[in-house]
């Protein structure tokens, strides 16, 4: 499956969730997530992402692994988004940051 990782957090651009075929983003506060029982590695979302913030799970960019299992565990209990919607409102700020992790909301 893929992955989305840091950068999205507190950006949330979500250009990928309308190009996924199987409905598998689901949305919280700050963040969005692939459900990876539900994600068919169809690879349409990776290059919408305006930040480069969605990876193949085999890809994960070093220091990023925890967002594997954090995709896998949120994606359960957020619901699914298949609308895109207007940006978080700072998202130009965060965007390319790091250390973000620790600012997740769920
Ligand atoms: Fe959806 Fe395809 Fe992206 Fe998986 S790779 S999340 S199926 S758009
Ligand atoms: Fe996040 Fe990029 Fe989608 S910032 S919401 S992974 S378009």
């Amino acid at each position: 499956p893929f992955v989305v990782t840091e950068n999205c957090i507190k950006c949330k651009y979500t250009d990928c969730v309308e190009v996924c075929p199987v409905d598998c983003f689901h949305e919280g506060p700050n963040f969005l997530v692939i459900d990876p029982d539900e994600c068919i590695d169809c690879t349409l979302c990776e290059p919408e992402c305006p930040i480069g913030a969605i990876f193949p799970e085999d890809d994960v960019p070093a220091g990023q692994e925890a967002f594997v299992e954090l995709n896998a565990e949120l994606s359960k209990s957020w619901p699914v988004i298949t609308v895109r919607k207007e940006p978080m409102a700072d998202a130009g700020e965060w965007e390319g940051k790091t250390g973000k992790l620790p600012l997740l909301e769920r």
